[in-house]
């Protein structure tokens, strides 16, 4: 009997943060002919590959590209993030819930074997232990995206229950990485920091000194998200999205990392409506359970991370003020 041939990936917001970077890492694991990107813009990132401009709140379009590519599995990375989401809210809750309905929706009718959604630090609120929060416990965002990701996470349980889906989630910490911008986070001013370090512009924290937030470098998320995606279903005994953790660090004390390899390196502080999101996420992150379950360990340390960022930066022109801000 013919074998059949490999349903594919298809990766919604490849030419995003995460995106640019996870769908390079898939196509090394899978093949060009296995992946097929998608975002909101006319062209695609990644020359190789071939490309849909979609538009995840079209539910139509979506279950089109989804048959017209033989989708087997969707990476859905499309959202608004923390910063941008409180600025515009409708907009950010019609992109983040409609683009995950769809997505839902389209795996359960055209029966896709899996589903990757990211969740967030920013489903942790103010009523979350700030120090080690927990995989189980109290959850009260008070950001629209913070919403957006809880409500998420119960949407693919709801999903996964009901219709016995495999959607695999990971609670990403601040994500740091130099090929593609951030989409408006509460993050970025450590992507920010390190840019104007390789630049030597000013650098003006939107977060005060000492707000510490979990972080990790991308290599590391990306790598984490096929560890989950391909770990054998039976040893993920979590329900919905999983913590996950590298380090933790404030704004002076990345400055201090970055000064020990760039001494005229200098910071200003001067918090704006930023600092009340940060203010209300978790210190740290314990992710035992993503440990315990599929193995999960960060490789990089927060000084190879600085080292690693600083030498592809070198060279590299600033974010520019309208971008540091979106
Ligand atoms: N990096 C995100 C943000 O700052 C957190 O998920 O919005």
């Amino acid at each position: 009997m013919k074998r059949q041939a490999m349903k594919k990936i298809l990766v919604i917001g490849a030419n995003g943060q995460i995106g640019t970077e996870l769908t390079t890492a898939l196509v090394k694991l899978h093949g060009a002919q296995q992946v097929v990107a998608s975002d909101i813009q006319a062209l695609g990132r990644h020359q190789e590959l071939a490309y849909e401009k979609l538009d995840v709140t079209d539910a139509k379009r979506l279950a089109e590209v989804v048959q017209q590519h033989d989708i087997g599995e969707i990476y859905h990375l499309a959202a608004a993030l923390s910063a941008k989401g409180e600025e515009h809210p409708e907009w950010a809750w019609n992109l983040n819930m409609t683009g995950l309905l769809n997505v839902l929706e389209v795996a359960r009718q055209a029966k896709l074997s899996k589903v990757f959604w990211p969740s967030s630090i920013a489903a942790f609120g103010p009523s979350t232990p700030r120090d080690n929060a927990p995989q189980v416990g109290a959850m009260d965002p008070k950001t629209v995206y913070g919403i957006s990701k809880l409500a998420g996470e119960h949407w693919c349980s709801w999903y996964a229950e009901k219709y016995g889906m495999d959607i695999r989630s990971l609670r990403y910490p601040g994500l740091i990485s130099y090929s593609a911008e951030p989409g408006g986070g509460t993050t970025d001013y450590a992507i920010q920091a390190l840019f104007s370090a390789a630049d030597g512009s000013a650098f003006t924290s939107f977060l005060g000194e000492e707000s510490t937030l979990p972080m990790m470098y991308m290599p590391d998320a990306v790598r984490a998200t096929i560890e989950l995606m391909s770990a054998p279903k039976e040893n993920l005994k979590t329900a919905g999205s999983y913590n996950l953790a590298a380090w933790s660090f404030s704004p002076r004390e990345l400055v201090c990392v970055i000064q020990q390899r760039v001494p005229a390196f200098q910071a200003a502080y001067k918090p704006d409506f930023r600092q009340a999101i940060a203010d209300a996420w978790p210190r740290s992150i314990d992710d035992s359970s993503a440990r315990a379950e599929w193995a999960w360990r960060p490789a990089y340390s927060l000084s190879e991370m600085v080292d690693d960022m600083l030498t592809h930066l070198a060279g590299r022109k600033s974010l520019s003020q309208e971008k540091q801000v979106a």
